[in-house]
């Protein structure tokens, strides 16, 4: 695979990162998954965007301008013959002696990977998935898409120990969304999902998937919920880039409406798949 590192185009095992990298020293950095689905890449606008206030309110300076960062990526995309599958970028506040303050002259680290994953053909989608509930313990500013991905990761693996596929976090009470995926119940024909917060990132297939589910005139409450409330919902689902819309069809052991995957998931991941490719 060709990686791109701070300007360069190289082959990935040449790729270097100084051990002082605030990123791999203090998960100083943050990230974004962007899909390619038939060689081009779904929703990149929204992700540049997103990457653009993460880096602000970290106060980073963005490495490379919006242009050369959609180059960059369709360059890696034919490069590796993606056809389908993501691009990952991270961008680290770069290296310095360790120090808690914010280094003043660091250069910011950018790189970039390609990876091939079949998305579209998933089995989860046709089967849906089961989650388990976990304590939401993450940092407060989950709106900041940062490489802190310890407890994501510890939440996955308690899932999968569990039997399950995955994890939804739960706050004082509410559900804040899945490991890396937003949350949603479906209850008398109603598309049910948290509010836009500091308390969970803002997906850009969240946005999607509300705005054509939107137009498709279905109704949508943006609102906290509880697991109970899920447990007794019609439906429920997950949505990230590289998920779409995904049904859970058992949440803690119970299922969910028929414990089958439901119109509505179906339906918006139809609609998903038709409109943003
Ligand atoms: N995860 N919530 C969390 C905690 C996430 O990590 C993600 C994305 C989402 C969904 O956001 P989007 O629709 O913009 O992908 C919600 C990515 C895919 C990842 O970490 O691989």
């Amino acid at each position: 695979r060709t990686v791109y590192v701070n300007g360069e185009y190289l082959p990935e095992t040449e790729a270097k990162v100084s051990i002082f990298d605030r990123g791999f020293l203090m998960a100083d950095g943050v990230y974004e998954v962007t899909t390619v689905l038939d060689g081009k890449l779904i929703d990149f606008d929204g992700h540049a965007t997103r990457l653009a206030r993460s880096l602000s309110e970290l106060e980073m300076k963005e490495p490379v301008t919006k242009e050369e960062l959609l180059s960059i990526h369709r360059k890696l995309v034919e490069e590796n013959g993606v056809d389908e599958g993501l691009v990952y970028l991270q961008v680290t506040r770069g290296a310095a002696d360790r120090d808690f303050a914010y280094p003043k002259d660091a250069e910011p680290t950018l790189v970039l990977f390609t990876q091939k994953k079949n998305a579209v053909n998933s089995p989860a989608a046709k089967t849906g998935i089961s989650v388990i509930s976990i304590p939401d313990i993450r940092w407060g500013r989950r709106d900041i898409k940062t490489v802190q991905l310890l407890y994501p990761s510890m939440g996955k693996m308690a899932a999968k120990a569990a039997g399950a596929d995955d994890a939804w976090m739960v706050e004082d009470g509410f559900v804040t969304e899945g490991t890396s995926n937003n949350a949603y119940i479906v209850k008398d024909g109603v598309i049910i999902t948290r509010n836009l917060s500091t308390h969970i990132l803002h997906g850009i297939t969240r946005a999607a998937v509300l705005r054509f589910a939107e137009v498709a005139q279905m109704k949508i409450e943006e609102r906290p919920f509880t697991i109970e409330e899920a447990q007794n919902a019609d439906e429920a689902f997950i949505t990230s880039a590289t998920s779409f819309v995904q049904p859970v069809v058992k949440i803690d052991d119970k299922a969910v409406g028929t414990g089958t995957v439901g119109p509505v998931a179906s339906r918006l991941r139809e609609i998903y798949l038709e409109e943003s490719r």
